[in-house]
């Protein structure tokens, strides 16, 4: 561990994500399905391409980085197109990517983005070909030496590879911040047990109900309180409400933005709430700048775009914070 200024590994799958925009993806309802039609055989125009990089661990990596904090991105990835892209994107952000495992045998992911007409998307994946579920190459001891370990969305590795991290990070004295994606998600009481080896849990409404009992957010954190020391529950534009145990914020939108894509919402919440937190900032500090962050992010194209830099001024929204 260090001291001064805090050192942040995330741990995750990227991807290049290729977004299109075109007159043409023009939505069509058949009985309760909205499809837009591509005829076959048909060449499509597009107006607008736009890419960007993405992956949560990737995104949450570059919002550390533009606030300031020694930011590093560990993963397996190949030499194939969108590998090099996702390493230039970090190199160019100053996230640290020496412990970044290239091999042939690995792929980054890649999603075609079709934004239709009505601002809906359809997406075409390829998830990629990442490490197992022993994080075979990954090198562990870079997670003790960071002050955080925020892993996410570990592909096959899931909830195996999570524990693997997550018990290395406890020997270690490394501070875990959970925000997990689909691989980890998928076995909720697996995930539960896990819990009492993390320090801040950030989640959604409906991912916090498949952990623990409760309608509204301040129950779910009341309840999610018995198992982690921190924890945040974000409902969309609905808000957020957060509570370390000592008191309890909550909070409704940052700003009434016009939402021009939510990729990577969740991410710029979470990491902009735990770069704040790592260096010490208030609750009520961390809430405002995670939700500045992800509303930023919400009016760009792309995960990373609306990031926010250090330094940018921020103005008031509606907060309030009660003891516990
Ligand atoms: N329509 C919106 N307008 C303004 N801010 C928004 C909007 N949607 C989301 N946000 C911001 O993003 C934060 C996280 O959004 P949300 O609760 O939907 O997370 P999530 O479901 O985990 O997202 P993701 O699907 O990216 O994982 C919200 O707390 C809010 O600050
Ligand atoms: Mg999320």
């Amino acid at each position: 561990m260090t001291s001064g200024v805090p050192r942040i590994l995330a741990i995750g799958k990227a991807t290049q994500d290729v977004f299109l925009t075109s007159n043409e993806f023009d939505p069509h309802t058949e009985g309760k399905v909205v499809y837009t039609h591509l005829p076959l055989g048909v060449k499509m125009e597009v107006s607008n391409v736009t890419f960007a990089t993405g992956g949560n661990a990737s995104n949450v990596a570059v919002t550390f980085a533009r606030q300031g904090l020694h930011s590093e991105y560990m993963w397996t990835l190949g030499h194939d197109p969108a590998s090099e892209t996702v390493l230039r994107d970090l190199d160019v952000e100053g996230v640290e990517t020496a412990r970044v495992v290239h091999d042939d045998k690995y792929q980054a992911g890649y999603s075609t983005i079709l934004i239709a007409t009505n601002g809906e998307r359809t997406i075409l994946n390829h998830r990629g070909v990442s490490t197992d579920e022993h994080g075979t190459d990954l090198d562990f001891a870079a997670i003790t030496e960071a002050d955080w370990v925020y892993p996410t969305s570990l592909a096959n590795g899931g909830l195996e590879l999570l524990r693997r991290i997550v018990d290395t990070a406890e020997k270690g004295g490394t501070k875990v911040m959970l925000n997990p994606a689909g691989p980890e998600l998928a076995e909720p009481a697996k995930l539960k047990a896990l819990l009492e080896s993390v320090e801040i849990l950030c989640v959604n409404k409906e991912e916090m109900q498949q952990l623990v009992e409760g309608e509204t957010l301040e129950e779910l954190v009341r309840h999610a309180l018995h198992y982690v020391p921190v924890v945040i529950v974000s409902d969309g534009p609905n808000g957020v409400v957060a509570s370390d145990g000592k008191t309890i914020v909550r909070a409704g939108m940052y700003e009434d933005v016009p939402v021009i894509d939510r990729t990577g919402a969740g991410d710029a919440f979470a990491s902009g709430f735990l770069s704040q937190w790592a260096q010490g900032r208030t609750l009520m500090e961390s809430v405002l700048f995670a939700s500045a962050n992800s509303t930023s992010v919400v009016t760009k194209i792309g995960a990373k775009e609306g990031i926010l830099h250090a330094g940018v001024a921020l103005h008031s929204m509606p907060i309030s914070e009660k003891d516990f």
